[in-house]
Order: C-alpha cells, then sequence, then structure tokens
C-alpha cells in the first residue's frame, strides 16, 4: 500500500511520488530521484519544511527550532519526518530544477474534436502511458501545437482520474492552437505536452466554496467538479459562469448533471451581451455578494481573463468580506503560462 504525494515546486512544476507509510516523503522523494531541499534528515534544522495543503500524516519527531507548534498548526510540516496517512499536496519550497526534476513529456494521440460553437473547441487526448501523467484538478499543461514550434497553455477540463484527457480551446483569430484545431486536425494526429503545473488546484474543502468561471476558464472548474463527483465535499459549493455571448456557453448541460450528483452543489451562469437569451446577462460580479461569500468563510476559486480577475479582486474589496482563501489563475488567449499565480 502506498500513498500519493504531490510535490508542488515553486516554478509551478508539480511531481507526484508513491510514498508508503512506513517511510518518509523524502525517502521516498529521493528514490524517485528528486532531490527535495533536505539537510539533517533528522527534525533539527528546518530545511526542508514544507506547506501541506491536503491530506493527513505523521508528522514524526522535531524539535521546535525546525518547526514551532504554530507553524504545524498552520500545516507546515518537515518531510524529513513525514510519513503519509492519506495522499498528499505538499508545496515544496525550491525550484524543480533545483531538486533536480521537471515537467514531464507525455505523448499522446488525438482522438476527438468538438467543435461547440464558433468560439469553443474541446479536444480530448489518448495519453501513451496515461498511468505515468497524474495531476490535481485545476492545473494545466503546455501542449506544443503540431506542425508548429510553439506550445499553449491549457487547463485539463477533465478529472485526474478519466482515462482520457479533454481542453476547452478558445478560438482566435491568427492563433496557432486555433489555426490547427479548425483547419488541420484530425483525429489520429500525435501531439506532446509537458506537466502538469501550476498552483490553481483544489484544495480540502473545508468550508463553502465559489467557484468563478470566465469563458473557457471553466475547463478547470469541470476538472474539479469531476473530482467532487468522486469525493463529494462536505460544505456547499456554488458556481458562477460568466461569457461574453450566448455563443460562448459550453457545457451547461454537464454542469447539470454535475449538479445532480454532486451534494451542495449549485450553479449559475451570466452573459455580458445585453442582446443575450440568457436570464442573468452582465458580468459575475453582479451576482457575488456578502452571501454568495458566506460573509467570508468561503474559499474562492476563480478562473478568468485578466480583466475579470481584476474585476473580481476589486468587488470583493468593496463588498469588505474577504474570502479566507482566494485561488485565482488567469489566462490570456495565445499564452504559454510559465508563472503560477500565487494563491
Ligand atoms: Fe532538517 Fe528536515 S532536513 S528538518
Amino acid at each position: 500500500m502506498s500513498f500519493q504525494v504531490a510535490l508542488n515546486f515553486e516554478d509551478g512544476i508539480t511531481r507526484f511520488v508513491e510514498c508508503r507509510p512506513d517511510e518518509t516523503v523524502a525517502e521516498a522523494s529521493y528514490r524517485a530521484r528528486i532531490n527535495i531541499p533536505l539537510d539533517c534528515r533528522d527534525g533539527a534544522c528546518g530545511t526542508c519544511k514544507s506547506l501541506c495543503e491536503s491530506g493527513t500524516y505523521d508528522g514524526g519527531d522535531y524539535i521546535d527550532e525546525a518547526l514551532t507548534d504554530e507553524e504545524a498548526e498552520q500545516g507546515y510540516c518537515l518531510p524529513c519526518q513525514v510519513s503519509p496517512h492519506s495522499d498528499l499536496v505538499l508545496r515544496i519550497p525550491s525550484s524543480s530544477a533545483a531538486a533536480k526534476t521537471g515537467p514531464a513529456v507525455f505523448a499522446a494521440t488525438l482522438a476527438d474534436i468538438r467543435r461547440h460553437s464558433a468560439s469553443t473547441v474541446e479536444f480530448t487526448l489518448d495519453v501513451d502511458n496515461r498511468e505515468r501523467l497524474d495531476f490535481l484538478p485545476g492545473q494545466y499543461v503546455n501542449v506544443v501545437v503540431p506542425g508548429t514550434d510553439q506550445a499553449r497553455s491549457y487547463s485539463f477540463s477533465s478529472g485526474p482520474a478519466q482515462r482520457q484527457v479533454s481542453f476547452l480551446v478558445r478560438i482566435v483569430e491568427n492563433g496557432a492552437m486555433s489555426a490547427y484545431l479548425t483547419e488541420r486536425a484530425r483525429v489520429g494526429d500525435r501531439l506532446e505536452f509537458t506537466g502538469p503545473m501550476g498552483s490553481f488546484y483544489l484544495r480540502a474543502l473545508t468550508r463553502p466554496a465559489l467557484l468563478l468561471a470566465g469563458g473557457t476558464g471553466l475547463a478547470p472548474l469541470l476538472s474539479m467538479l469531476e473530482r467532487m463527483a468522486q469525493q463529494p465535499p462536505e460544505h456547499s459549493v456554488h458556481l458562477l459562469y460568466g461569457v461574453t455571448t450566448d455563443q460562448d456557453l459550453v457545457h451547461l448541460d454537464t454542469l447539470e448533471d454535475y449538479a445532480d450528483v454532486i451534494p451542495g452543489l449549485t450553479f449559475d451562469h451570466c452573459v455580458a451581451d445585453p442582446m443575450s437569451n440568457a436570464r442573468n446577462k452582465g458580468f459575475v460580479t453582479g451576482f457575488m455578494n456578502a452571501g454568495t461569500l458566506h460573509d467570508g468563510d468561503a474559499d474562492v476559486y476563480l478562473c478568468g481573463p485578466p480583466a475579470m480577475v481584476e474585476a473580481v479582486r476589486a468587488h470583493i474589496a468593496s463588498l469588505g468580506v474577504a474570502p479566507v482563501n482566494f485561488h485565482h489563475e488567469k489566462f490570456a488567449p495565445a499564452a504559454v503560462r510559465t508563472t503560477v499565480e500565487a494563491a
């Protein structure tokens, strides 16, 4: 028996190691040839101190100089001492390069292309060695556009446990991936991607959550919902999905399906276009108040274009009810995300 430990490095790269309950995370990492920061390996120096964002563990033996009670209460731990009781997600205080690792490279076959509308395409891949690909719901990969030397960042819209992986793409004029998907792509094409990456991923839900999606920013939230369908949350979850025009609305039926199987999940959508047929017209901020934020006792997950992220941030500030956690990811068309948004 072993547990899966996600090691999230400062540069956004995530590597996964298998760790038995009778060994430490440091031992498992070294077995996987990942050199997480270590010095004493004895719970004395604090060099390996990392934040555990999800999971339970035996913290082992250490002295107060290495880890104070207050730090332990905040979720910090010492991987040289920690043995897992469940899957873990750890923030490692170094770059992946410093740990002598980096993003993994995967080859895949294009299995499906679904044109939702003129503005949005979804593509699905069969990944070679799928069992080697682990990711946290909400993370992204950099996909090389076939026939070019360019890469684009896309968040998984599928869940980590699903065999095929899928991605939502907003079609943009002169976009490399847009041109490929709308003009040249054929089922059976070979693609390559690197990852997974990013600090925008679902943490353990210990309070109500508000999920906010802008356009194809819905993708990582779909991945999170898929995880919630497998591991039902104990708190309410509300998803607000905003788009520019009616044609940008996708996966409403999928959201309905999730609302049927995830206890406490509700969702709504809005369209900015005043000519829209949608019941709610306007931006997501128009549908957020102190109540949707549970007077601040909420975790917010937001993925959308930069202007939306800033608008939501300003709106929350104006409400005066700062959420306990505000996880966000900005995306822009034709972008390769090389930096990671802090939570
Ligand atoms: Fe010194 Fe972990 S390496 S406390």
